[in-house]
């Protein structure tokens, strides 16, 4: 097994040798067992080329990976079994949900649960920009797939890009959207160096402490016209629909609402409300049966429909209460705060 102090020998000695790139020859293992940041490489692409992949608290125990402003620096990877760990929070990259139905992309993603995990062999390669010896992380498998495919990255809300498994013998692209690939590298971070881990990712963050037991969210074929929403209007909350979501045009934000958000394996729309209303939020709303997004406003184009289709969008039952709606697939069970002087009235639906 490489520890720290080999690799920096033999990386050390390869410069030496040539001005050239002369990679080592000592064989990699499928374990890097020093801290390590992992870097993003497609020197073509500059909008991602070289930025650092960040963990962002996602609730449940789980953590979302992007590049760019959204999530949390993180020097202290190490790969285990072709795996990327990330050990003070027990979580490992995995793959698995929110799958594109336009390109065939799904989430990679780090959770402590056991979805199948996205494998890795580290592999000497040369720096595109400095011929620098370079240990890449080269992607083999989604667990218990074909082997092949590759991880990509595509644009996500304010300005960030999140991690993405592109299937071998796919060719989807979507053209709005287009998941660029990377190459993903291990670069090696001193101990010493490692700052202090946050405890909190931003102060309108708010991390579930539930236990991780979730499923994947249930789509009911039929929608229950007697329970298309919650009636919150006692809350002080008014239901005015299901809302699109995560929608990549250019007609505003990726994110309906950006203001704050956390998960839950126990989500209900009263959660969600008493959480956005907690942080003096104007709306909230839920997601994928176990997410809570709140805001101040959101674009014109993203006004929902009055109609029963409409609401058929949000389908997914709440992960904390299997009588409600908790949005959809990409769709926002969408509710306002009531203003006082008035009566506090739902949409109504035709
Ligand atoms: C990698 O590390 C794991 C866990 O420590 C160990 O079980 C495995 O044998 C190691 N593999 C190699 C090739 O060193
Ligand atoms: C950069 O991304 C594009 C778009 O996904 C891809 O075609 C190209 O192969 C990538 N280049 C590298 C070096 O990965
Ligand atoms: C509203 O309905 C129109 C007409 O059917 C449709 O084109 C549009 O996409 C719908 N918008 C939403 C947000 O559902
Ligand atoms: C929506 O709110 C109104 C109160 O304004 C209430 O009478 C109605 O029952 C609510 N609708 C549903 C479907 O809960």
């Amino acid at each position: 097994m490489l520890n720290r102090k080999s690799v920096s020998a033999l990386v050390a000695g390869a410069a030496l040798a040539s001005a050239q790139c002369t990679l080592p020859t000592e064989p990699l293992t499928n374990n890097l067992t020093f801290p390590f940041r992992v870097q993003v490489q497609n020197a073509t692409r500059s909008e991602v080329h070289n930025k650092f992949m960040n963990l962002y608290e996602a609730g449940g125990g789980d953590q979302h990976l992007f590049i760019g402003p959204v999530g949390v620096p993180t020097y202290d990877f190490t790969l285990i079994n072709g795996v990327i760990n990330h050990e003070p929070k027990g979580v490992r990259a995995v793959i698995g949900g929110e799958f594109s139905e336009i390109d065939h992309t799904t989430k990679m993603f780090m959770t402590e649960r056991g979805d199948p995990r996205a494998i890795f062999q580290p592999t000497w390669a040369c720096n595109p920009d400095t011929d620098e010896p370079q240990i890449e992380l080269q992607f083999v498998e989604m667990q218990g797939e074909t082997p092949g495919g590759w991880i990509c990255v595509r644009s996500s809300f304010d300005g960030s890009h999140e991690f993405r498994y592109y299937p071998p013998g796919n060719e989807l692209v979507d053209p709005n959207r287009e998941c660029i690939k990377v190459t993903l590298v291990a670069i090696e971070v001193d101990p010493s160096e490692i700052p202090a881990y946050p405890t909190t990712t931003a102060t309108t963050l708010v991390t579930s402490t539930v236990a991780a037991t979730s499923t994947a969210p249930a789509a009911t074929s039929t929608h229950d016209p007697s329970a298309l929403f919650a009636d919150l209007t006692h809350l002080g909350w008014r239901f005015i629909g299901c809302a699109p979501e995560e929608r990549w045009a250019n007609d505003g934000p990726f994110r309906t609402l950006s203001g704050a958000m956390f998960g839950s394996d126990y989500m209900t729309n009263e959660a969600c409300m008493a959480f956005c209303e907690g942080l003096n939020f104007a709306f909230g709303g839920t997601e994928w049966s176990r997410e809570c997004w709140c805001g101040n406003s959101y674009a014109p184009t993203r006004e929902p429909n009055t109609t029963l289709a409409s609401v058929a969008n949000c389908n997914f039952r709440c992960s904390g209460d299997n009588a409600q709606y908790c949005g959809g697939d990409s769709w926002l069970s969408l509710y306002a705060k009531c203003d006082e002087e008035e009566e506090c009235e739902n949409a109504t639906f035709s």
